[in-house]
Order: structure tokens, then C-alpha cells, then sequence
């Protein structure tokens, strides 16, 4: 007897390397995983399981069961997943927060307007955003259609045309210029060098602005352009420094704005997905109930316009509050001020 006349033994190896395989999709591939997806997994640990669970599943993150409605839907479920494309997954991440009580807002089909999921557009580069859908795609058996390679290459050698042309037409300009004062020099002398003539002289004339000028400033323009576009695709957003702002304001004007913010903290960035005040709202961050008595105005200030000034990794996303937005935002978390609870809160999870 030998092996090869031995159909059961040839049937059981393809029964045994089917396992394996079959052992390697179960486990999410982590083995045979591509540089991207692992990196989409570990921004997505970081940024997006405590609301939408490891794999995905509803009920899973610890923060689901404490946010309002609508929760994350099922991040596993093919059926309906697979009806976006890779681009609508990516505007949804990566979209402008835009106040959700507006009709216009509701009504832009364009538009995802759950204010609870957050942005992230202010927090991660481009390629990052793409590497987070790919992921999102592998939690329901799919994978990325999108070319994130040709995107790069593409915006890359536009940066770096852009950079020649530029380049090119200093060039020009430098010679065009050293040209024309050449021909001025050249003017002056056979005019001669009566000296208070050739200051009223200089006077008349006109600035004349070289043709290579106007084509420089032009190439100049298309270079910022460019390189804005490669910078977004290859690096983190990053913001100066936010500088201490002066908050002071008459009572009724603070009033006022704390009134808008309350509105801007539930309907337009949705803050209340991810922080509780009383038994509503978020467990990601710290319970907001007294921020008013525990936190300086300036700090929250900064805080919120940008996060990761303050904290590089911090979970928590900057939301793209400009200065307005911020200043009611905190005149608003200033005015809670609950008192004691009698038993501690537990720490965030
Ligand atoms: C604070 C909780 C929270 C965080 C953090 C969060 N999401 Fe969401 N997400 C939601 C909510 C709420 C919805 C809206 C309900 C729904 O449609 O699933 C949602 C919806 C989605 C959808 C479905 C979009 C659609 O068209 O229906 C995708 C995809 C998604 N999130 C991806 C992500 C990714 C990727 C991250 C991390 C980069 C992330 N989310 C972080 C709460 C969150
Ligand atoms: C995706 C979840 C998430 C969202 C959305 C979010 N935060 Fe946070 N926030 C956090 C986390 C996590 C921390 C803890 C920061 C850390 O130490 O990294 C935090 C910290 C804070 C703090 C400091 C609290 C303290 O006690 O130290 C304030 C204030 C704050 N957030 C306000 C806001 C406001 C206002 C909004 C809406 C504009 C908002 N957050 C949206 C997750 C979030």
C-alpha cells in the first residue's frame, strides 16, 4: 500500500489546507494582513472601537450602550455595508461637523448628518482616512476598490511638477529682471548723470511688472496649491499653537453664548456622544457635569480648538471648532457646575 493510491490520506491534506485557510480568514487575516490594513487596524482600535466594537458588531465598544440615538449601526454587516463605496465611507469619516437642526443640513443627501459620529479630518492625514476604510471594509469580508496608491503617486508628482515649473519660472523672472536693469543702467548713462534730473525722472516712471513676474506669482500659487494637496495626503493636520484667548465678556453676553454652545455641544459636534453630563450621554471622555468648577476656561479653550496640540494621542478627535464655535463651547461648559455626586464616578473605561 502506498500513499498515493490512497485517495482518503489526498483528501484529507486539501481537507486539512482548506482549514488553515479558512483558520487565517477567521482570525481577520492578522497573519497574512498588508502593511495598510494593519495600520487601519491599529487607527482604528485607537479612534473607533469604543463606539463601533473590535469587529465591528453592534453592542460591542463599551460606549455604545451609553449613547443616543441613532447608535453605530452593524460595521459587520455586508448586505447594507457593501451598498456604500469606498468614497461615501470616507466622506462620512472625514466630513465637516455642520449643525444637524438645520433642514438644509438633514435634507443634503451629500451630507451624513448624525452629529455623534465624530470627524476625523482634522486629526489624520488623508492616507490615514483611507487606511481606516480599508479596514472598516475587511469588518465585512469586503476590501478596498479605491486606488490609494495611485493616489499618492498622483498628488506626489503634481507637488513635484509644480515644484520644476516654479522653480523654472524664478528663473525666468530672475533673468527678465537682471535684463531690464541691464537696460536701465545702460539708459541712465548715455543720459547722463545730472543727478536731479534722473530722481524726477525715476519719479515719472511707472512700476512696470514683467510679464515673467505675473507668470512666477502664477506657478507660485499652483506650487501652494500642490503642496497643501501632498501635505494633506501625507501628514496629520497641525495647527499653530492656540494662543491664549481673552474670555472676558459682560454676564449677559456670556449668557448668550453659553446658550449657543449648549447648542453647538448636542446638535453640531455631538460632544455628548462621547462625554456624559448627568446620567446622558458618552463614557469615552470624562463626565462633564462639573467643568465649570473643575476646569479653567482658558485651558478648555485651548483644549477643544486643538486637542493633540495638548495631547498628541489623545482619543479625542479635534472637531474643527473655530474660534467662535470655542468661545461659546466653553462659556457653556462653564456653566456646569453640578453638585458633589455622593458616591464617586467611576473613571472612564
Ligand atoms: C463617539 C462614537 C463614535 C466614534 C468614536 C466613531 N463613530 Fe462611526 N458612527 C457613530 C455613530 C453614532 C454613527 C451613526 C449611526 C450609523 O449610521 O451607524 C456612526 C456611523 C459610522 C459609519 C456608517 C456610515 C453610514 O453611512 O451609515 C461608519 C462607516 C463609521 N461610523 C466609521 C467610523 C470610523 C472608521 C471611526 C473611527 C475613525 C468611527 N466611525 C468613530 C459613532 C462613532
Ligand atoms: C470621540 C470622543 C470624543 C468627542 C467626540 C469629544 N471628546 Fe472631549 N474628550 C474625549 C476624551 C477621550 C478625553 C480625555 C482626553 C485625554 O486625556 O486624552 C476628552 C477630554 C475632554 C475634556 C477635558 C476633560 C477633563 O476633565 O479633563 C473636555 C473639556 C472635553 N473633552 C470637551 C469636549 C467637547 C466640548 C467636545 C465637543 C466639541 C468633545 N469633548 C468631544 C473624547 C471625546
Amino acid at each position: 500500500m502506498n500513499g498515493a493510491s490512497n485517495p482518503g490520506k489526498g483528501a484529507a491534506l486539501v481537507v486539512a489546507a482548506a482549514a488553515v485557510v479558512a483558520l487565517a480568514a477567521m482570525a481577520g487575516c492578522a497573519l497574512f494582513e498588508d502593511e495598510r490594513t494593519s495600520k487601519g487596524r491599529k487607527l482604528y482600535r485607537h479612534y473607533c472601537m469604543h463606539c463601533h466594537g473590535e469587529t465591528g458588531q453592534q453592542a460591542e465598544g463599551f460606549n455604545w450602550e451609553h449613547m443616543p440615538d441613532p447608535r453605530p449601526r452593524d460595521l459587520s454587516e455586508s448586505a447594507s455595508m457593501s451598498t456604500f463605496t469606498d468614497e461615501e465611507i470616507f466622506n462620512t469619516i472625514s466630513r465637516e461637523m455642520r449643525d444637524t437642526s438645520l433642514q438644509a443640513v438633514l435634507d443634503d443627501e451629500n451630507y451624513f448628518a448624525v452629529e455623534t459620529m465624530p470627524t476625523f479630518r482634522h486629526t489624520l492625514s488623508e492616507d490615514e482616512l483611507w487606511a481606516v476604510v480599508g479596514y472598516v471594509r475587511t469588518l465585512h469580508g469586503g476590501s478596498l476598490t479605491f486606488d490609494i496608491e495611485g493616489r499618492r503617486a498622483q498628488l506626489e508628482s503634481k507637488f513635484r511638477e509644480a515644484e520644476a515649473a516654479r522653480d523654472q519660472a524664478q528663473r525666468a523672472m530672475d533673468a527678465a529682471l537682471e535684463k531690464q536693469e541691464a537696460a536701465e543702467a545702460a539708459a541712465e548713462a548715455v543720459r547722463g548723470d545730472d543727478e536731479d534730473d534722473d530722481e524726477d525722472d525715476e519719479d515719472d516712471e511707472e512700476e512696470v511688472v514683467l510679464p515673467e513676474e505675473d507668470a512666477y506669482e502664477r506657478e507660485q500659487e499652483r506650487f501652494d496649491v500642490a503642496r497643501a494637496a501632498w501635505e494633506n495626503f501625507s501628514k496629520r493636520p497641525r495647527m499653530d499653537q492656540v494662543s491664549r484667548p481673552d474670555l472676558t465678556a459682560s454676564d449677559a453676553a456670556r449668557r448668550a453664548l453659553a446658550k449657543e454652545g449648549e447648542h453647538l455641544y448636542f446638535n453640531q459636534y455631538g460632544c455628548h456622544g462621547c462625554h456624559g453630563i448627568g446620567d446622558a450621554g458618552g463614557r469615552v471622555g470624562p463626565a462633564l457635569d462639573r467643568a465649570g468648577f473643575r476646569l479653567n476656561a482658558t485651558w478648555v479653550y485651548r483644549w477643544i480648538r486643538y486637542p493633540q496640540g495638548m495631547k498628541k494621542h489623545t482619543r479625542m478627535p479635534n472637531l474643527g471648532l473655530d474660534d467662535h464655535d470655542a468661545r461659546a463651547v466653553t462659556a457653556y461648559l462653564e456653566t456646569l457646575r453640578a453638585p458633589k455626586p455622593d458616591k464617586p464616578i467611576p473613571p472612564p473605561e
